[in-house]
Protein backbone atom coordinates (compact mmCIF):
# COMPACT_ATOMS: atom_id res chain seq x y z
CA UNK A 1 0.00 0.00 0.00
CA UNK A 2 1.04 3.44 -0.51
CA UNK A 3 1.12 6.15 2.29
CA UNK A 4 1.36 9.87 2.92
CA UNK A 5 2.84 10.63 6.58
CA UNK A 6 3.07 13.62 7.94
CA UNK A 7 6.33 14.58 9.99
CA UNK A 8 5.99 17.51 12.59
CA UNK A 9 8.90 16.90 14.90
CA UNK A 10 8.43 20.24 16.67
CA UNK A 11 10.71 20.61 19.95
CA UNK A 12 13.13 19.23 22.18
CA UNK A 13 13.88 15.45 21.75
CA UNK A 14 10.96 15.20 19.27
CA UNK A 15 13.18 15.27 16.20
CA UNK A 16 15.53 13.15 17.69
CA UNK A 17 12.75 10.22 18.19
CA UNK A 18 10.92 11.20 14.95
CA UNK A 19 13.69 9.92 13.14
CA UNK A 20 13.44 6.67 15.23
CA UNK A 21 10.48 6.34 14.23
CA UNK A 22 10.73 6.98 10.29
CA UNK A 23 13.73 4.58 10.49
CA UNK A 24 11.31 1.70 12.15
CA UNK A 25 8.62 2.44 9.54
CA UNK A 26 10.95 2.57 6.77
CA UNK A 27 11.98 -1.26 7.64
CA UNK A 28 8.35 -2.23 7.90
CA UNK A 29 7.44 -0.42 4.18
CA UNK A 30 10.41 -2.34 2.84
CA UNK A 31 9.46 -5.97 5.12
CA UNK A 32 6.24 -5.66 3.80
CA UNK A 33 6.71 -3.88 0.76
CA UNK A 34 4.47 -0.79 1.34
CA UNK A 35 5.42 2.70 0.27
CA UNK A 36 6.11 5.42 2.54
CA UNK A 37 6.40 8.77 1.80
CA UNK A 38 7.74 11.14 4.47
CA UNK A 39 6.55 15.12 4.20
CA UNK A 40 7.75 17.36 6.76
CA UNK A 41 6.03 20.52 8.25
CA UNK A 42 6.75 22.83 11.02
CA UNK A 43 4.94 23.72 14.78
CA UNK A 44 5.31 23.97 17.95
CA UNK A 45 8.42 26.46 19.03
CA UNK A 46 10.26 25.66 16.00
CA UNK A 47 7.31 26.99 13.85
CA UNK A 48 7.21 30.12 16.15
CA UNK A 49 10.80 30.56 15.28
CA UNK A 50 10.62 30.29 11.80
CA UNK A 51 7.47 32.08 11.07
CA UNK A 52 6.26 33.38 14.35
CA UNK A 53 3.36 31.73 14.94
CA UNK A 54 2.72 28.13 16.30
CA UNK A 55 0.36 26.32 13.57
CA UNK A 56 1.63 27.86 10.46
CA UNK A 57 -1.38 27.50 7.82
CA UNK A 58 0.80 25.54 5.85
CA UNK A 59 1.35 22.71 8.21
CA UNK A 60 -2.91 22.10 8.51
CA UNK A 61 -2.99 22.36 4.82
CA UNK A 62 -0.38 19.45 4.71
CA UNK A 63 -2.09 17.69 7.43
CA UNK A 64 -5.24 17.31 5.70
CA UNK A 65 -3.74 16.08 2.75
CA UNK A 66 -1.68 13.16 3.52
CA UNK A 67 -2.95 9.87 5.67
CA UNK A 68 -1.63 10.61 8.84
CA UNK A 69 0.43 12.66 10.75
CA UNK A 70 3.06 12.18 13.40
CA UNK A 71 3.86 14.17 15.74
CA UNK A 72 7.19 14.34 18.16
CA UNK A 73 6.65 17.28 20.87
CA UNK A 74 6.49 20.79 21.58
CA UNK A 75 7.55 23.16 24.04
CA UNK A 76 10.40 24.49 25.99
CA UNK A 77 11.97 26.77 28.02
CA UNK A 78 12.85 29.34 25.47
CA UNK A 79 9.31 30.22 24.82
CA UNK A 80 7.61 30.11 28.14
CA UNK A 81 7.49 33.25 28.83
CA UNK A 82 6.21 33.88 25.35
CA UNK A 83 2.24 35.62 25.33
CA UNK A 84 -0.21 32.76 25.58
CA UNK A 85 -0.68 32.78 21.31
CA UNK A 86 2.59 32.75 21.09
CA UNK A 87 2.96 29.57 23.14
CA UNK A 88 3.77 26.39 21.31
CA UNK A 89 1.37 24.27 23.03
CA UNK A 90 -0.94 26.49 21.65
CA UNK A 91 0.17 24.73 18.04
CA UNK A 92 -0.60 21.25 19.13
CA UNK A 93 -4.21 22.43 20.60
CA UNK A 94 -4.97 24.46 17.52
CA UNK A 95 -3.85 21.09 15.11
CA UNK A 96 -6.02 19.11 17.42
CA UNK A 97 -9.36 21.35 17.53
CA UNK A 98 -8.48 21.69 13.37
CA UNK A 99 -8.28 18.48 12.48
CA UNK A 100 -11.09 17.35 15.39
CA UNK A 101 -8.85 15.24 17.12
CA UNK A 102 -11.44 14.39 19.82
CA UNK A 103 -10.48 11.33 21.11
CA UNK A 104 -7.12 10.67 22.36
CA UNK A 105 -5.91 6.94 23.28
CA UNK A 106 -3.42 6.35 25.47
CA UNK A 107 -2.62 2.51 26.08
CA UNK A 108 -0.66 1.37 29.34
CA UNK A 109 0.48 -1.64 29.25
CA UNK A 110 3.93 -2.36 31.37
CA UNK A 111 6.25 -4.91 29.84
CA UNK A 112 7.26 -8.05 32.16
CA UNK A 113 10.95 -7.10 31.82
CA UNK A 114 10.59 -3.81 32.98
CA UNK A 115 8.81 -4.25 36.27
CA UNK A 116 11.70 -3.34 38.25
CA UNK A 117 11.67 0.01 35.99
CA UNK A 118 8.50 1.26 38.55
CA UNK A 119 9.03 2.65 42.11
CA UNK A 120 5.62 0.85 42.59
CA UNK A 121 5.80 -2.49 43.48
CA UNK A 122 6.26 -5.16 41.47
CA UNK A 123 3.10 -7.89 42.58
CA UNK A 124 1.23 -4.58 42.09
CA UNK A 125 1.95 -3.82 38.84
CA UNK A 126 2.53 -6.89 37.02
CA UNK A 127 -0.06 -7.48 34.17
CA UNK A 128 -1.35 -3.87 34.59
CA UNK A 129 -2.75 -3.24 30.76
CA UNK A 130 -5.40 -0.31 30.33
CA UNK A 131 -6.89 2.19 28.01
CA UNK A 132 -7.31 5.76 28.85
CA UNK A 133 -9.52 7.36 26.52
CA UNK A 134 -9.27 11.16 26.90
CA UNK A 135 -11.48 13.80 25.53
CA UNK A 136 -9.42 16.34 23.26
CA UNK A 137 -10.99 18.84 22.26
CA UNK A 138 -13.33 20.59 24.45
CA UNK A 139 -13.45 21.16 28.57
CA UNK A 140 -11.03 23.48 30.22
CA UNK A 141 -8.25 23.41 27.70
CA UNK A 142 -10.66 25.39 24.78
CA UNK A 143 -13.63 26.91 27.15
CA UNK A 144 -13.73 30.99 26.68
CA UNK A 145 -13.09 33.13 28.46
CA UNK A 146 -9.54 32.16 29.30
CA UNK A 147 -7.90 35.44 30.65
CA UNK A 148 -6.59 37.77 33.16
CA UNK A 149 -8.55 40.90 33.81
CA UNK A 150 -7.42 44.09 33.40
CA UNK A 151 -5.72 44.67 36.71
CA UNK A 152 -4.00 41.87 36.98
CA UNK A 153 -5.97 40.95 39.97
CA UNK A 154 -8.22 37.99 39.01
CA UNK A 155 -8.41 35.25 36.50
CA UNK A 156 -10.79 32.95 34.45
CA UNK A 157 -10.74 29.89 33.17
CA UNK A 158 -13.75 27.96 31.73
CA UNK A 159 -14.66 24.36 31.39
CA UNK A 160 -17.41 23.86 28.55
CA UNK A 161 -18.76 21.02 26.72
CA UNK A 162 -21.68 20.11 24.84
CA UNK A 163 -23.65 16.90 25.06
CA UNK A 164 -22.33 16.09 21.53
CA UNK A 165 -18.79 16.29 22.58
CA UNK A 166 -19.07 13.78 25.51
CA UNK A 167 -22.06 11.90 23.85
CA UNK A 168 -19.06 10.96 21.12
CA UNK A 169 -15.66 10.39 23.78
CA UNK A 170 -18.29 7.85 25.83
CA UNK A 171 -19.88 6.61 22.47
CA UNK A 172 -15.67 5.62 21.77
CA UNK A 173 -15.00 4.35 24.96
CA UNK A 174 -17.90 1.90 25.09
CA UNK A 175 -16.97 0.43 21.86
CA UNK A 176 -12.75 0.39 22.77
CA UNK A 177 -14.21 -1.68 26.02
CA UNK A 178 -16.10 -3.92 23.48
CA UNK A 179 -12.82 -4.52 22.12
CA UNK A 180 -11.27 -5.22 25.11
CA UNK A 181 -12.07 -6.42 28.40
CA UNK A 182 -15.73 -5.10 28.47
CA UNK A 183 -14.76 -3.02 31.58
CA UNK A 184 -15.58 0.82 31.10
CA UNK A 185 -14.52 3.04 34.64
CA UNK A 186 -16.20 6.76 33.86
CA UNK A 187 -13.69 9.07 36.00
CA UNK A 188 -15.35 12.42 37.08
CA UNK A 189 -15.57 15.25 39.72
CA UNK A 190 -19.28 14.42 39.84
CA UNK A 191 -19.60 15.79 43.40
CA UNK A 192 -18.52 19.42 42.71
CA UNK A 193 -18.76 19.95 38.79
CA UNK A 194 -21.77 20.88 36.91
CA UNK A 195 -20.05 19.38 33.83
CA UNK A 196 -19.28 16.12 35.55
CA UNK A 197 -22.94 15.13 36.63
CA UNK A 198 -23.86 15.89 32.76
CA UNK A 199 -20.89 13.58 31.97
CA UNK A 200 -22.45 10.89 34.66
CA UNK A 201 -25.90 11.14 32.74
CA UNK A 202 -24.58 10.64 29.37
CA UNK A 203 -22.41 7.27 30.42
CA UNK A 204 -25.97 5.93 32.09
CA UNK A 205 -27.71 6.50 29.18
CA UNK A 206 -25.24 4.89 26.79
CA UNK A 207 -25.19 1.85 29.05
CA UNK A 208 -28.16 -0.28 27.71
CA UNK A 209 -26.54 0.60 24.63
CA UNK A 210 -23.58 -1.60 25.25
CA UNK A 211 -25.33 -4.28 27.64
CA UNK A 212 -21.94 -6.40 27.41
CA UNK A 213 -20.05 -3.42 28.97
CA UNK A 214 -19.70 -3.51 32.70
CA UNK A 215 -19.42 0.26 33.89
CA UNK A 216 -18.66 2.17 36.98
CA UNK A 217 -18.03 5.74 38.01
CA UNK A 218 -15.59 6.65 39.68
CA UNK A 219 -14.44 10.29 41.50
CA UNK A 220 -11.13 11.32 40.08
CA UNK A 221 -9.21 11.80 43.20
CA UNK A 222 -10.00 8.37 44.05
CA UNK A 223 -9.43 7.08 40.52
CA UNK A 224 -5.77 8.41 40.78
CA UNK A 225 -5.02 6.97 44.15
CA UNK A 226 -6.36 3.25 42.47
CA UNK A 227 -4.61 3.39 39.38
CA UNK A 228 -1.26 3.39 41.34
CA UNK A 229 -2.89 1.23 44.27
CA UNK A 230 -4.99 -1.43 42.05
CA UNK A 231 -3.97 -0.77 38.58
CA UNK A 232 -5.29 -4.18 37.20
CA UNK A 233 -8.63 -3.69 38.49
CA UNK A 234 -9.34 -1.24 35.23
CA UNK A 235 -9.45 -2.16 31.79
CA UNK A 236 -10.99 0.78 29.55
CA UNK A 237 -11.21 4.74 31.06
CA UNK A 238 -12.62 7.28 29.70
CA UNK A 239 -13.09 11.05 30.99
CA UNK A 240 -12.44 14.67 29.99
CA UNK A 241 -9.46 16.64 28.94
CA UNK A 242 -7.78 17.82 31.54
CA UNK A 243 -8.28 14.54 34.28
CA UNK A 244 -6.91 12.30 31.17
CA UNK A 245 -4.19 14.43 31.15
CA UNK A 246 -3.11 14.11 34.26
CA UNK A 247 -4.08 10.63 35.12
CA UNK A 248 -2.39 9.60 31.94
CA UNK A 249 1.00 10.61 32.99
CA UNK A 250 0.85 9.26 36.46
CA UNK A 251 -0.22 5.78 34.37
CA UNK A 252 3.14 5.93 32.94
CA UNK A 253 4.53 5.08 36.14
CA UNK A 254 3.18 1.67 35.76
CA UNK A 255 5.55 1.10 32.79
CA UNK A 256 8.54 2.36 34.45
CA UNK A 257 8.60 5.66 32.29
CA UNK A 258 6.55 8.18 30.75
CA UNK A 259 8.74 7.90 27.54
CA UNK A 260 7.05 4.44 26.88
CA UNK A 261 3.58 6.19 26.79
CA UNK A 262 1.81 6.13 23.00
CA UNK A 263 -0.63 7.69 21.88
CA UNK A 264 -3.38 8.25 18.89
CA UNK A 265 -5.27 11.71 18.57
CA UNK A 266 -8.78 10.56 16.51
CA UNK A 267 -11.22 12.11 14.76
CA UNK A 268 -15.03 11.09 13.71
CA UNK A 269 -14.02 10.43 10.15
CA UNK A 270 -10.89 11.59 8.86
CA UNK A 271 -7.11 11.68 9.54
CA UNK A 272 -5.41 10.22 13.18
CA UNK A 273 -2.30 12.23 14.51
CA UNK A 274 0.03 10.11 16.68
CA UNK A 275 2.03 11.41 19.52
CA UNK A 276 3.67 10.02 22.52
CA UNK A 277 2.00 11.01 25.84
CA UNK A 278 4.91 12.81 27.14
CA UNK A 279 6.66 16.12 26.03
CA UNK A 280 9.76 17.96 24.78
CA UNK A 281 11.99 16.73 27.76
CA UNK A 282 14.36 19.65 27.91
CA UNK A 283 16.04 18.53 30.52
CA UNK A 284 17.48 15.75 28.01
CA UNK A 285 17.39 17.73 24.70
CA UNK A 286 20.04 16.96 22.34
CA UNK A 287 22.03 14.14 24.49
CA UNK A 288 20.33 11.43 21.80
CA UNK A 289 19.26 9.81 25.01
CA UNK A 290 15.58 10.30 24.86
CA UNK A 291 13.67 6.82 24.71
CA UNK A 292 12.21 6.59 21.63
CA UNK A 293 9.76 3.65 22.46
CA UNK A 294 6.67 6.17 22.92
CA UNK A 295 7.23 7.49 19.71
CA UNK A 296 7.96 4.30 17.91
CA UNK A 297 5.10 2.76 19.22
CA UNK A 298 2.77 5.28 18.32
CA UNK A 299 3.60 5.00 15.06
CA UNK A 300 2.48 1.10 15.12
CA UNK A 301 -0.85 2.63 16.36
CA UNK A 302 -0.93 4.91 13.35
CA UNK A 303 -0.58 1.83 11.19
CA UNK A 304 -3.44 -0.22 13.16
CA UNK A 305 -5.92 2.68 13.20
CA UNK A 306 -5.17 4.71 10.43
CA UNK A 307 -4.21 2.18 8.02
CA UNK A 308 -5.61 -1.31 9.04
CA UNK A 309 -1.65 -2.79 9.41
CA UNK A 310 -2.67 -5.02 12.14
CA UNK A 311 -0.03 -7.40 11.09
CA UNK A 312 2.62 -4.56 10.70
CA UNK A 313 1.73 -2.81 14.04
CA UNK A 314 2.28 -5.86 15.78
CA UNK A 315 5.50 -6.51 14.15
CA UNK A 316 6.54 -3.69 15.82
CA UNK A 317 5.37 -4.30 19.24
CA UNK A 318 7.12 -7.61 19.15
CA UNK A 319 10.13 -5.97 18.19
CA UNK A 320 9.59 -3.75 20.94
CA UNK A 321 9.35 -6.46 23.45
CA UNK A 322 11.93 -8.32 22.07
CA UNK A 323 14.40 -5.42 22.64
CA UNK A 324 13.68 -4.86 26.52
CA UNK A 325 13.63 -8.48 26.86
CA UNK A 326 16.73 -8.41 25.15
CA UNK A 327 18.24 -5.76 28.22
CA UNK A 328 18.24 -2.89 26.38
CA UNK A 329 17.26 0.12 27.81
CA UNK A 330 17.79 3.90 27.90
CA UNK A 331 18.37 5.66 31.04
CA UNK A 332 15.01 7.45 31.92
CA UNK A 333 14.29 3.14 32.63
CA UNK A 334 15.43 2.73 36.19
CA UNK A 335 16.27 -1.23 35.53
CA UNK A 336 18.76 -2.52 37.87
CA UNK A 337 20.76 -5.28 34.70
CA UNK A 338 21.24 -4.77 31.17
CA UNK A 339 22.81 -2.55 28.75
CA UNK A 340 22.35 1.08 28.85
CA UNK A 341 21.79 2.45 25.23
CA UNK A 342 21.26 5.91 23.23
CA UNK A 343 18.33 7.11 21.03
CA UNK A 344 19.99 5.35 18.02
CA UNK A 345 21.36 1.93 20.00
CA UNK A 346 17.75 1.55 20.92
CA UNK A 347 16.16 2.33 17.94
CA UNK A 348 18.92 -0.19 15.92
CA UNK A 349 18.36 -2.90 18.41
CA UNK A 350 14.53 -2.52 17.16
CA UNK A 351 15.09 -2.40 13.93
CA UNK A 352 16.91 -5.84 14.16
CA UNK A 353 13.91 -8.00 15.46
CA UNK A 354 11.27 -6.53 12.93
P1 LIG B 1 8.01 16.07 29.65
O1 LIG B 1 7.08 14.97 29.34
O2 LIG B 1 8.68 16.73 28.49
O3 LIG B 1 9.15 15.55 30.63
C1 LIG B 1 8.89 15.05 31.94
C2 LIG B 1 10.06 14.18 32.41
O4 LIG B 1 10.03 12.96 31.68
C3 LIG B 1 11.43 14.80 32.11
O5 LIG B 1 12.31 14.48 33.13
C4 LIG B 1 11.85 14.15 30.81
O6 LIG B 1 13.24 14.07 30.63
C5 LIG B 1 11.22 12.77 30.94
N1 LIG B 1 10.86 12.21 29.62
C6 LIG B 1 9.77 12.51 28.89
N2 LIG B 1 9.80 11.85 27.74
C7 LIG B 1 10.93 11.12 27.73
C8 LIG B 1 11.53 10.23 26.79
N3 LIG B 1 10.95 9.93 25.63
N4 LIG B 1 12.72 9.67 27.13
C9 LIG B 1 13.30 9.93 28.29
N5 LIG B 1 12.79 10.77 29.21
C10 LIG B 1 11.62 11.36 28.93
O7 LIG B 1 7.19 17.14 30.51
P2 LIG B 1 7.63 18.58 31.07
O8 LIG B 1 9.08 18.59 31.40
O9 LIG B 1 6.64 18.91 32.07
O10 LIG B 1 7.39 19.54 29.82
C11 LIG B 1 8.42 19.95 28.94
C12 LIG B 1 7.80 20.69 27.75
O11 LIG B 1 7.04 19.77 26.96
C13 LIG B 1 6.83 21.79 28.15
O12 LIG B 1 7.04 22.87 27.26
C14 LIG B 1 5.47 21.18 27.92
O13 LIG B 1 4.48 22.12 27.63
C15 LIG B 1 5.73 20.29 26.75
N6 LIG B 1 4.83 19.13 26.61
C16 LIG B 1 4.50 18.81 25.32
C17 LIG B 1 3.73 17.69 25.08
C18 LIG B 1 3.41 17.33 23.67
O14 LIG B 1 3.99 17.89 22.77
N7 LIG B 1 2.52 16.39 23.43
C19 LIG B 1 3.32 16.88 26.15
C20 LIG B 1 3.70 17.24 27.45
C21 LIG B 1 4.46 18.37 27.65
C1 LIG C 1 -0.22 16.18 26.33
C2 LIG C 1 0.38 17.52 26.71
C3 LIG C 1 -0.48 18.64 26.17
C4 LIG C 1 -1.85 18.51 26.83
C5 LIG C 1 0.08 20.07 26.36
C6 LIG C 1 1.47 20.20 25.84
C7 LIG C 1 -0.81 21.08 25.71
O1 LIG C 1 0.56 17.62 28.08
O2 LIG C 1 -0.36 15.91 25.13
O3 LIG C 1 -0.54 15.39 27.23
O4 LIG C 1 -2.02 18.97 27.96
O5 LIG C 1 -2.74 17.96 26.19
MN1 LIG D 1 0.16 15.76 29.14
Amino acid sequence: MKKDILLLPGDGIGPEIIDSAVAILEAIAKKFKHEFTFKQHLIGGAAIDAASTPLPTETIAAAKKVDAVLLGAVGGPKWDQNPSHLRPERGLLAIRKALDLYANLRPVKGFEHLLDASPLKPDIINGSDLLIVRELTGGLYFGEPSQRSKDGQSVVDTLTYTRYEMERIIKKAFESAQLRKQKLTSVDKANVLESSKLWREIVDQQKPFYPDVEVNHMLVDAAAMKLITEPNSFDVIVTENMFGDILSDEASVLTGSLGMLPSASLAENGIGLYEPAHGSAPDIAGQGIANPIAMILSAAMMLRYSFKMDTEASNIEQAVEATINNGYYTADLKVKTGSLVTTKEMTNNILRNI
